[in-house]
């Protein structure tokens, strides 16, 4: 374990660059690790710091260079950018140029009608507010969290072409567009002279609809991929095979994003078949899950989520077995029909 006491001060690993690779973020000048650490769920103000400043120093510790936020991780609302403040005021901030960080708007955050949505009013606003809760200068990207139909698109990019014009934000992105949305912010963007650099949808083994269009855009236009939910919130890692254990993400009453009734049957046997052919490769299945995504050629970073150091530790050593035969891509292939 790399972790050390929480209550001394915390010095970075100094092989942090040994083990992680950094594939290149489309056709930018920016790379990014292979596997960067999310905290939507474990870092909100319900959530033990101790355990959150762990996961972080882990996750530096081993190369993981980017951490991804949002305005409205928690809970509550806020607080997961406040206890990423807490820790890179203690931990992080002599690294900050070794960094990128995150945020994003576009889900309900606030009351009324300037806390949610696409709109100039709203990005900015909540920019500063993010900025203010993690005590940075500046984000390296920030993204719009979801496409908001009732804004026009323009408007939204010229949101984000002022965060970055205005030095909120190194890069912008965009989060959860459709393939058709993506190709139309992609050419506003670059109207703007602010190109988009990545975009952060949903990618996994049950989940793959970025196959059906995005990931063609995507290539044309030179913009990476960071992807999330590549372990599908857990589902794909051995740990419901047996149930659901007490400790695990669907077992907290707190969750409505993934719990008992999203592990269905139909899937389990997925995830059982899959788990064989990981053992049969040397690793994990969580381990086979990311390596999988990371197979995908516009994929540059799996955006992974932990509950504890020790799954970021074996996260991470899926980098040991990237690489598929076609067999065994048409296995996957043949268990996920
Ligand atoms: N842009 C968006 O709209 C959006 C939406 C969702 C997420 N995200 C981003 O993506 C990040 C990751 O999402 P996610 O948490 O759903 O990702 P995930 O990696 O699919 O799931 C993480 C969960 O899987 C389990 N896990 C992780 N590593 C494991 C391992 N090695 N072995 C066994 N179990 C393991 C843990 O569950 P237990 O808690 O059960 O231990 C952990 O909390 C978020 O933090 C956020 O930054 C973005």
């Amino acid at each position: 374990m790399l972790t050390q006491d929480p209550n001394l001060s915390y010095q970075a690993n100094a092989d942090r660059y040994t083990r992680m690779t950094y594939p290149r973020c489309g056709a930018s000048g920016i790379r990014l690790p292979a596997l960067s650490l999310g905290l939507w769920q474990n870092f909100g103000g319900t959530d033990s710091l101790a355990n959150a400043r762990a996961m972080v120093q882990c996750a530096f510790d081993l190369g993981i260079t980017q951490f991804d936020l949002a305005n409205n991780y928690g809970p509550p609302y806020g607080s997961a950018e406040t206890t990423f403040g807490e820790i890179f005021k203690r931990d992080l901030a002599p690294y900050r140029d070794e960094l990128i960080i995150t945020s994003k708007a576009g889900y309900d955050m606030w009351p009324g009608p300037y806390g949610i949505g696409g709109s100039r009013k709203y990005l900015v606003a909540s920019c500063d507010q993010s900025l203010k809760r993690t005590g940075l200068d500046y984000f390296d990207i920030f993204y719009s969290h979801c496409m908001d139909p009732d804004t026009p698109l323009e408007e939204t990019m010229q949101a984000l072409d002022y965060i970055v014009r205005s030095g909120r934000a190194l890069y912008a992105g965009i989060s959860n567009y459709g393939a058709e949305q993506t190709r139309e912010a992609i050419a506003i963007l670059k109207s703007l002279g602010t190109p988009l650099l990545i975009h952060q949808p949903r990618y996994n083994m049950l989940d793959r609809w970025i196959e059906d269009g995005l990931t063609d855009v995507l290539k044309e236009e030179g913009v990476g991929a960071i992807v999330f939910s590549p372990l599908s919130q857990g589902l794909l890692t051995d740990k419901y095979l047996r149930g659901v254990p007490a400790n695990s993400r669907a077992a907290r009453q707190e969750q409505i994003y993934f719990n008992e009734k999203d592990i269905r049957e139909e899937l389990l046997t997925k995830v059982k078949a899959l788990h064989d052919l990981a053992e049969a490769r040397g690793q994990s299945l969580a381990q086979m899950a990311l390596a999988w995504v990371l197979n995908n050629e516009v994929v540059s970073s799996a955006l992974i989520g932990a509950s504890r150091p020790a799954q970021i530790e074996d996260s991470v050593a899926a980098l040991d077995n990237l690489d598929f035969s076609a067999e065994e891509l048409a296995r996957i292939d043949a268990i996920l029909k």
